[in-house]
């Protein structure tokens, strides 16, 4: 009796279910929740479209963010019905008004003959078919078909990236058309299982970025991607499944591996306190992850003022190798290999580089390096050899025969050893004993200043969180304890947390000067990234311009509540030991000025983007003038004082000459000429 009471309870609540039997169709207006209510299933509209797709979207967040889609390429119109539908055979179908089939669940092995099959929704994203008794366990083995198997633009923590051997079951990303149409756009990241294997992004058959191989650790070419405090990435290769998948460190974290529409690919967690994704890894960040930058035998480093040179021993292909722009020409040999004409060759080693691509490479995993080499100097058109494993001592052999192109080389924590071929006679003349070594170099900034950029914002806050820190006496922790004392309440109102200083000096390689990006009007700024692998700019107060501080104290309270998606966001402060500095979410496109006066970078603008930043400008002044509590006149705008994030959204930054008024001034005078 009571159960069926309990069962009559459960049916009451029809929109809360998480599975759909061959009964019970999910109608246009209907939705599943997985069982404790992390994700959703349902008709979704994306922003600016006036059509209808059946997707996956996190519960709790408010923005709403597809996770998967189902009919990318056939959506309802708006204003008609549709209805999911699971058949007897386990297959699910989604039919339009006039019942005709607009998306299946075919593949998978959704025929093989599920005696009582039901869809369910389960708690980390993935919609699978499975046999009602079954229903309970959360065995992939008894799954006749996952939404997991079939990836949009997002990877989550715990699906699979890759590929199953046995059926050719590819799991790749492919992105948005746009961020209003989920159709299949021109950007997919995939895991190239030829050669080495390794995750690659291609426009249409263009390959634009590589990860470089998994070394054992991590993809080579991409060091930050690593074990942190939020996921840990894992390659698993065997002879049935080749895949890359990562495993969350922290289940209270939401985060998610993304492919934008602009082809960017991140990792962006989801941050209460803003209510916003933040980007917390941006992959392709750098210039030197543009695939082929550098050319055949051209190696890229970041840290050089000019980012291509040729591999020791090799020349460029074009004469003036000077402030050149485009590399893409590469490098050929100075001198011609003497294996041929049945001379020598040697090795120059080369440390903490990205090996160049091995799509058409060969591998044996167990052969040791020595053999290796044996291997490669027995074969002509060998060029170069590396480990297959860095693990331990290393292991495994990679041989290499063609050109050698997309090459970088890490100032420190990246990649591997690469051995490239060389005439005998070359390694004597480039005096490459010890070719390996690195050299020290000096790190030269080459990012622009998102910094000064950055700018002098919120001196104010710095001051604020001064008083605050003479109040509170919180220390080894990062964030303060709220509870303390009345100072809590001004930072509960503030919402501002506190850094520790340990957390910043090592967030920032101790304000390294490799890290410093720019120089404001206040003090340098650091890159820095947080142990969740978050990357932050952190603005430092130079000690001689600590002056007015009581002038800005108003200012600053209401400055650092200021919260909009065209802001540049302010993530907390931290004053201890005498510092003062700001932290701000690190804008990995920096300043709008970089991209309209440069003429390479002005290309990647079109118009309906251009369209869009001058729409979120507007947006944020509108903001400052009319929204928010007070009205705020920036008096520096301009196109470096624009940030641009990683989807391209403009944040206006720099708030250090910004005047606040009342809310019902409507005009003032000032003797003061300020800005640009
Ligand atoms: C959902 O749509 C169906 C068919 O259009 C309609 O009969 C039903 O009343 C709707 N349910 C709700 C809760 O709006
Ligand atoms: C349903 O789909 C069919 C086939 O794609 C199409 O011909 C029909 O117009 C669609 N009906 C509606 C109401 O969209
Ligand atoms: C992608 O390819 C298309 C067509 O070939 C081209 O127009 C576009 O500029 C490319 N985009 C990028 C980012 O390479
Ligand atoms: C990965 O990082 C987490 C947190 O930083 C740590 O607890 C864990 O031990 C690490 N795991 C491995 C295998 O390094
Ligand atoms: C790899 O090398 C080992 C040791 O030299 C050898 O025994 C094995 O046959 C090789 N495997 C392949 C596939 O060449
Ligand atoms: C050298 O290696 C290439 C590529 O694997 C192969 O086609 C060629 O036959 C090899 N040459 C010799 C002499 O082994």
């Amino acid at each position: 009796m009571e159960a069926l009471l309990l069962l009559l309870a459960f049916a009451s609540l029809a929109n809360a279910r998480d599975t759909l039997t061959p009964t019970q169709p999910l109608l246009h207006n209907q939705t599943l929740l997985s069982r404790t209510q992390i994700f959703e299933l349902g008709f979704f509209t994306p922003k600016y479209s006036n059509k209808w797709y059946l997707g996956i979207w996190f519960h709790k967040i408010p923005t709403q963010t597809p996770i998967w889609v189902a009919n990318r390429e056939t959506p309802l119109p708006k204003s008609s019905s549709g209805a999911l539908i699971i058949n007897n055979n386990g297959h699910l179908s989604l039919f339009n008004q006039t019942r005709h089939v607009i998306w299946s669940s075919n593949g998978g092995s959704a025929s093989g003959g599920a005696k009582n099959p039901i869809v369910r929704l389960l708690d980390n994203g993935n919609l699978v078919v499975v046999e009602s008794e079954a229903a309970k366990s959360d065995d992939p083995n008894g799954y006749f078909w996952q939404s997991y198997d079939y990836p949009s633009d997002t990877l989550l923590d715990g699906m699979k990236m890759g590929w199953d051997l046995g059926t050719g079951l590819n799991r790749k990303l492919t992105s948005w058309k746009s961020l209003s149409d989920p159709s299949m756009g021109d950007f997919v990241y995939e895991l190239d299982r030829r050669g080495l294997p390794e995750m690659v992004l291609r426009n249409g058959s263009a390959k634009l970025f590589r990860t470089g191989p998994w070394n054992g650790f991590q993809f080579s070419g991409t060091p930050e991607v690593k074990n942190n405090s939020i996921f840990k990435p894992v390659f698993v290769s065997n002879d049935e499944e080749l895949y890359f998948l990562s495993v969350s460190n922290d289940e209270s974290v939401i985060s998610r591996l993304y492919l934008s529409p602009l082809g960017e690919i991140c990792r962006l967690t989801w941050n209460e306190r803003v209510s916003d994704w933040i980007v917390t890894i941006n992959v392709q960040k750098d210039m030197c992850n543009r695939y082929g930058l550098c050319g055949v035998y051209g190696i890229c480093n970041v840290d050089e003022p000019v980012l291509c040179k040729c591999l020791n021993g090799f020349v460029p292909n074009s004469p003036d190798d000077w402030s050149r722009v485009d590399w893409s020409g590469g490098c050929r040999r100075r001198k011609d290999l003497e294996c041929d004409k049945g001379g020598d060759d040697g090795f120059q080693k080369l440390s903490f580089v990205k090996v160049p691509d091995s799509t058409f490479s060969w591998v044996n995993k167990s052969m040791s390096l020595g053999e290796c080499q044996v291997k490669c100097l027995k074969n002509c058109s060998c060029t170069a050899y590396a480990n297959f494993d860095i693990k331990g001592s290393g292991s495994g052999c990679v041989l290499w025969f063609d050109d050698l192109i997309d090459l970088r080389e890490f100032s420190a924590g990246g990649g591997q050893d690469l051995y490239v071929r060389l005439a005998a006679s070359e390694l004597v003349i480039a005096g490459i004993q010890d070719a390996g070594s690195k050299k020290k170099k000096r790190p030269v900034v080459v990012i622009a200043s998102v910094t000064v950029i950055i700018g002098t914002l919120l001196i104010g806050t710095i001051l604020w969180c001064l008083i605050e820190r003479a109040k509170s006496r919180q220390r080894g922790e990062q964030y303060i304890n709220r509870e303390e004392d009345s100072a809590a309440e001004a930072q509960r109102e503030l919402e501002l947390p506190l850094f520790d200083f340990v957390t910043v000096e090592t967030a920032t390689n101790k304000f390294s000067h490799g890290n410093k990006i720019g120089e404001g009007g206040f003090g340098p700024v650091y890159k820095g990234e947080l142990p969740n692998g978050q990357e932050i700019a952190v603005k430092r107060l130079s000690k001689n311009s600590r002056q007015g501080l009581n002038e800005f104290k108003n200012e600053v309270i209401f400055i650092s509540k200021l919260q909009h998606r065209n802001l540049v966001r302010l993530l907390g402060c931290c004053i201890q030991r005498e510092e003062m500095m700001l932290i701000y979410e690190y804008m990995p496109n920096k300043s709008l000025d970089s991209f309209i006066f440069d003429q390479t970078r002005s290309n990647l603008l079109s118009w309906e983007k251009r369209f869009d930043i001058i729409n979120g400008i507007a947006l944020g002044l509108l903001y400052l003038h009319r929204d928010s509590r007070l009205r705020i006149i920036h008096r520096d705008l301009k196109a470096a004082n624009v940030l641009l994030d990683v989807e391209m959204n403009p944040k206006i930054s720099d708030f250090g000459l910004a005047r606040i008024f009342g809310g019902d001034e409507t005009e003032a005078n000032t003797r003061r000429v300020v800005g640009t």
